[in-house]
Parts: structure tokens; C-alpha cells; sequence
């Protein structure tokens, strides 16, 4: 018999982490329905203990979501696991996620605990979710580097106390695929009630080697859970990454003979709904998901694709969520073809008001641009979606001259509130005055770190731009996104959509701080 694989994803808990990745509320509850959508078992929401933000959000996001269970993470204390219990209070399948560090690194350095009292505390917290919700996950942070006897005592211990789900997570990714696959095989192996629990790997990405070392865990160690995000998305170089680690169980299905619940043909509107909400450009030779996937540049390659598509294709574009037909609606589309093409893309709008607003967004850009692309109704979308969470700072109007030999000037007009402010500023270039007459403005301070432009269709200067622009502040890095023909306006959405980031986010309580 076959068996299944649980794809566990943690893009919304350890894919925030990413410095610049965090997300609004509403930015959540729109990623957790296409991960619904493409069937992943469980949803890491967040760490409802960390901050009000993440409360609401993973609160939210159980009572929309009914097909995929729903968890939180919580650090092993009684009030993160009844935060967790709270936020999880309305969820068709709830799941509590807890955590200690277990590595003699961490123990003393960070925790300043004995393995005593980690060990108790593990315990205590297990018992405790057990009490509130009846599925408990145990990871022992950094789990891989900690000792395997110690790591024994502490996981039959939890598994007695009714963990249904043991994680071992390689935190820093230090681990290589056949000592990983074996390290997890050994624990199985030892400890006598493992059969009692499923096991999982959650592998991070610092050596490149976090698919592999996942896949390894599975086939070697004997692991049926791999937690993993899209994109790969997650702290330092990332985690696991959904879409390889599917395509290469379900591609390699001749070696790995395990089933998989995901709906792969939602993997690419997954990917770029992520890319587009955290500003994380996915670079396009990156595997499944990038510009390049699946594109044949060199005429050899070409001549053998168009002869027979198995020459140099182990993957068909569509399968993974790839559109056949690239160019869509126009000018001439009606509100039955844009609600169709919403439809096919999986987006969701909530109300007739949403689908109306975005209509007359898409009837405005069709009057600017005569193709309109898959990629231009989902920046379109999420640029309703910020408009539709009423938006402190929004941009109202912008004009700006630049000439040869000149200092460009920009003339912009935003509303802060109820507030209109005109501002006007000169600069390097456009987008230098654009930002310079905000800032004239609101004086926020907040330090640049990143401003990138990306053409959301290739091949064409009739794209829209997509900017994202990264600020800190206060000891927070957020990101703003923003779609326009013009890039001087994208570049000052962005910029506000950044500004409303950094003032309605409350602190957040780190996860492995
Ligand atoms: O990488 C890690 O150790 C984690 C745990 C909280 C599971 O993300
Ligand atoms: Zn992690």
C-alpha cells in the first residue's frame, strides 16, 4: 500500500520570520485560502502568543479555513499554548504546535535551563495542550544537533503524555540528506512508543540542502510529515520549499512510492500570491516555480521540446499551474469574463462589492494597457485587497518632470486618514522625488533597505512595474508592494503601502529569540 505524505505549511508562521516578510491580517487570511486551495493537511497560521497581530490572524484564519487543519505555534508555557487555544477556538480541525529547545547549545546558552527542567517543561506543556486541543505536535528546537540520548528520554516522554506529531526540526541547517535520514531512522528505531506518533522534518536551507535532507528523513528515517513553506520562504535562507519537495515526490513517484494530497495545478498562483504579499522576488531559474522553469532558450533544446516534449521536460508546465493561454481579457472583456478569469486564477473575492471595485480597476488599467495579463489581474487583486483594508496613507494623484540634464521634480497627493496632503519635492530621479515629497511630509525616518522594480509580464515595455520597497524602523523591517504601468507611481504605493505597514504592526515575540 501506498502511503500519504502530510505536507505541513509553515509559509505564515516560519515563512513571516523572514526579516521584511510579515504580513497583514487580511495578507494571511487570502494566502490560507489557496493554501486551502491547494490542499495542504495542515496550516501553520502563526504563533498566536506573539503578538496581538498574529492572534487576530490565526484567529481569523480558523474560522475561514475547513478543509485543511489549522495550527498554531506556541513556545512550551502556559500562556502561549492557551493563546494558541484561544486564537484555534472556532477551527473545524485544530492543531497546537509546541516547542522547546533540546541542543546543550541552546539549553544553556539560550534557555539557561538543565535538561532537567527542559525535559519537565516539554512535560508539562504537552499534557497541558493535550487538555485543550486533541492534536499536539512536539518539536525539540534545534533537535538535530542535541544529543540522541537525551533527545530519547525527552520525545518518548512527550509521545507518553499524547503528542500526536513528533517534528525534528534542523534549525540552523546543518544537516546533510544520509545523516539526517538516519538520525530520524535511530530515534524511530529507540525510542519504544514512537509508533504512537507521526513523525515530521522540518529542514532548513542555510546549505542548500533542505528538499534533500527533508526527502531523506522520509525515505531513510521513515518520516510521513515534511513541514516546508512556498518559495522556500523562511528565516535566514529559507525552509523546505512546498512546491520542489511535491514535484519531486510526485515526479519521482516511480522511487519515492508515496502519495501526496496537493492540488499541484494551484502551485504557481500559491507561489506568486506569496511573492507578490512579501515583496520576496522569486529569482527565475528557481526550480518549479521560476520565469525560466520551464523555458527552452537554447534552439537545440527547443527543437527537441517541440518534437517531442519529454526530450527535456520531466514536468508539464500546466500541471504545476502554469497558464496555457498567457494573454487574457482586454479592453473589450466583460464582467462575466473578468469574474470567470478570477474563477481560473482561484482568486476569491469575498462580496459583490470587492468584485465590482476590482472590475473598475481592471476596466482602468485596460484603457492604459491593451493586454491584460494573468499576472496584472493578480497584482491588480492584491492592490484591491491593501485598498479594501482602508489604508492610512493611500496615494490620490502624482505628476513629476524629468528632462535631460535637469533635476526631476515630483508633485504628489496622498491621504493620511481623513487628510489630504500635497507635497512636492525635487530629487535624482522620479522616484527619488516621489519619496523625498512623502517623507517632506511625514517625516517618518524610516531607513530604506531594499527598492526593486520587476516587470510583472515579461517580453514587453507595455508591462506594469511591480515595486517593493523594504524600510526599517524602530528595530522592525517591513516590506511594501505596488503595481502601476507608471513606475514612478508603483514606487510611491509601494512606498505608502510600506508606511502603513510600519505603523499598524504591533511588536512581535520572536520564535526562536
Ligand atoms: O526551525 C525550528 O526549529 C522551528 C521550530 C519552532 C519548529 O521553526
Ligand atoms: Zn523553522
Amino acid at each position: 500500500m501506498t502511503d500519504r505524505i502530510i505536507i505541513f505549511d509553515t509559509t505564515l508562521r516560519d515563512g513571516e520570520q523572514s526579516p521584511g516578510a510579515s504580513m497583514t491580517k487580511d495578507e494571511k487570511l487570502r494566502i490560507a485560502r489557496q493554501l486551502e486551495r491547494l490542499r495542504v493537511d495542515v496550516i501553520e497560521a502563526g504563533f498566536a502568543a506573539s503578538s496581538d497581530g498574529d492572534f487576530e490572524a490565526v484567529k481569523a484564519i480558523a474560522a475561514a479555513i475547513k478543509d485543511s487543519a489549522v495550527c498554531s505555534l506556541a513556545r512550551a508555557n502556559v500562556r502561549d499554548i492557551e493563546r494558541s487555544a484561544q486564537a484555534l477556538e472556532g477551527a473545524a480541525r485544530a492543531r497546537i504546535h509546541t516547542f522547546i529547545a533540546t541542543s546543550a547549545l541552546h539549553m544553556e546558552q539560550k534557555l539557561r535551563m538543565t535538561p532537567e527542567q527542559v525535559l519537565e517543561q516539554a512535560k508539562q506543556s504537552v499534557r497541558f495542550a493535550r487538555d485543550k486541543i486533541a492534536d499536539v505536535e512536539f518539536s525539540p528546537e534545534d533537535g538535530y544537533r542535541s544529543d540522541p540520548d537525551f533527545l530519547c528520554r525527552v520525545l518518548e516522554a512527550v509521545i507518553d503524555e499524547g503528542a500526536s506529531t513528533i517534528n525534528i526540526p534542523d534549525t540552523v541547517g546543518y544537516a546533510v540528506p544520509a545523516l539526517f535520514g538516519e538520525f530520524i531512522r535511530d530515534l524511530r528505531q529507540r525510542i519504544p512508543n514512537a509508533d504512537k506518533a507521526m513523525w515530521s522534518v522540518h529542514c532548513h536551507n542555510d546549505l542548500g540542502m533542505a528538499v534533500a535532507n527533508s526527502l531523506a528523513g522520509v525515505m531513510v528515517g521513515g518520516a510521513r510529515q515534511i513541514e516546508c513553506t512556498i518559495n522556500g520562504l523562511g528565516e535566514r535562507a529559507g525552509n523546505c520549499s512546498l512546491e520542489e519537495v511535491v514535484m519531486a515526490l510526485k515526479t519521482r513517484k516511480d522511487y519515492f512510492n508515496l502519495a501526496v494530497g496537493i492540488d499541484t495545478t494551484q502551485i504557481v498562483p500559491a507561489s506568486r500570491l506569496v511573492a507578490q504579499t512579501t515583496g520576496f522576488v522569486v529569482q527565475p531559474n528557481k526550480a518549479v516555480v521560476g520565469a525560466n522553469a520551464f523555458a527552452h532558450a537554447s534552439g537545440i533544446h527547443q527543437d527537441g521540446v517541440l518534437k517531442a516534449r519529454g526530450t527535456y521536460e520531466i514536468m508539464r508546465a500546466e500541471d504545476v499551474g502554469w497558464p496555457t493561454n498567457k494573454m487574457v481579457l482586454g479592453k473589450l472583456s466583460g464582467r462575466n469574463a473578468f469574474k470567470q478569469r478570477l474563477r481560473d486564477l482561484g482568486v476569491a473575492l469575498a462580496t459583490e462589492a470587492e468584485v465590482n471595485a476590482a472590475f473598475s480597476k481592471f476596466k482602468e488599467l485596460a484603457d492604459r494597457k491593451s493586454d491584460i495579463f494573468d499576472e496584472d489581474i493578480i497584482a491588480l487583486v492584491m492592490d484591491e485587497s491593501l485598498a479594501s483594508e482602508h489604508e492610512h496613507y493611500r496615494l490620490l494623484a502624482l505628476s513629476q518632470h524629468s528632462e535631460t540634464g535637469k533635476r526631476p521634480h515630483a508633485n504628489v497627493v496622498f491621504a493620511a486618514g481623513e487628510t489630504e496632503w500635497r507635497t512636492e519635492s525635487d530629487g535624482n530621479g522620479p522616484v527619488d522625488a516621489s519619496v523625498k515629497a512623502i517623507e517632506s511630509k511625514l517625516q517618518t525616518g524610516a531607513e530604506m533597505l531594499l527598492y526593486s522594480v520587476n516587470a510583472i509580464t515579461s517580453g514587453s515595455t507595455e508591462s506594469q512595474g511591480e515595486v517593493t520597497v523594504r524600510l526599517q524602523h524602530g528595530g522592525r523591517v517591513v516590506n511594501g508592494v505596488g503595481a502601476d504601468p507608471d513606475i514612478v507611481v508603483a514606487s510611491a504605493k509601494a512606498y505608502l503601502s510600506a508606511l502603513n505597514k510600519l505603523r499598524t504592526n504591533a511588536e512581535r515575540v520572536a520564535a526562536q529569540g
